[in-house]
């Protein structure tokens, strides 16, 4: 089976799983679309032929797909299009939220080719993972865009695809937000970016001070990661405490994992 072009959805608030996406678009022939739901997310229903393959790429949040995500995916309508899904995570682990992607595609009337979660630094705790995706890393997403479209190639139909299975359990795992949630230091120079950026509206800023709306905030690092004067940050004695734990737990080098 042959595509036209190729329909690159994506979150990214720290620039990760921006990468990765972009590597896999690096390799893909024809022209390439990129929908930043970060910038953008997706509102109304989006049709994708069937000569156009979709490349998913989101992270993991809590062992799922960011809920601000899943609203946008739930647009994606394909029709027997081919997809690549793909989820990025912090080396704690994926649980659920790559088999969440891959059934969010598939009841969208897209098949899914080819499936991975690839490891990136931890964008709460910055010093697990932190130089990922390396250059093994990427060169495993190439390998695993190249096996993608081999695959694809090799059909003449739909029909002959035969389905794979990821990892993951039905019921997904319990979604909850987590506690830490970023906040402006003393040294905020009230300029506004991290309110600009905020994919859920959580920031405001007055003449006197940046406010963060922790009900609203998905704890996401877009504005820590935008913030001209690094005055964004998740700070707090909870968070320092629970950094130090998370270290300690969670360095082991992971390896990333394909499904075709
Ligand atoms: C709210 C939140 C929850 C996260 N939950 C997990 C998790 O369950 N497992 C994990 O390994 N990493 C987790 N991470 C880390 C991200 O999945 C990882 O850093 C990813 O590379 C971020 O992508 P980005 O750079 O495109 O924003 C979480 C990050 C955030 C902000």
């Amino acid at each position: 089976m042959q595509f036209r072009e190729t329909e690159l959805v994506y979150f990214s608030a720290t620039g990760t799983t921006r990468k990765i996406i972009e590597t896999i678009g690096s390799v893909l022939p024809g022209r390439k679309n990129a929908h930043n739901l970060l910038l953008k997310p997706i509102k109304d229903d989006f049709p994708i032929t069937a000569d156009r393959l979709t490349v998913a790429a989101i992270p993991v949040y809590n062992g799922r797909l960011p809920d601000y995500c899943t609203q946008s995916l739930i647009h994606l309508k394909g029709n027997d299009t081919p997809a690549i899904a793909v989820v990025v995570y912090g080396n704690r682990e994926y649980d659920d939220a790559l088999l969440e992607l891959k059934t969010i595609l598939e009841k969208n009337g897209f098949f899914v080719v080819g499936a991975a979660a690839f490891v990136a630094r931890h964008s709460i705790f910055p010093q697990v993972a932190t130089d990922r995706p390396d250059t093994n890393d990427l060169a495993l997403v190439r390998d695993f865009t190249r096996k993608c479209t081999e695959k694809l190639d090799s059909l003449s139909a739909p029909e002959e695809f035969v389905p794979f299975e990821v990892k993951g359990n039905f019921p997904y795992k319990e979604a909850k937000p987590v506690p830490m949630k970023p906040s402006s230091g003393e040294d905020c120079n009230l300029c506004g970016t991290c309110a600009q950026i905020c994919p859920v509206g959580a920031i405001s800023v007055t003449e006197t001070e940046t406010r963060t709306d922790e009900g609203l905030c998905i704890s996401c690092g877009a504005c820590i990661n935008a913030c001209p004067s690094e005055s964004r940050q998740y700070r707090g004695a909870d968070y320092e405490k629970f950094k130090g734990k998370f270290i300690e737990r969670f360095s082991r080098r992971k390896e990333p994992e394909l499904f075709f």
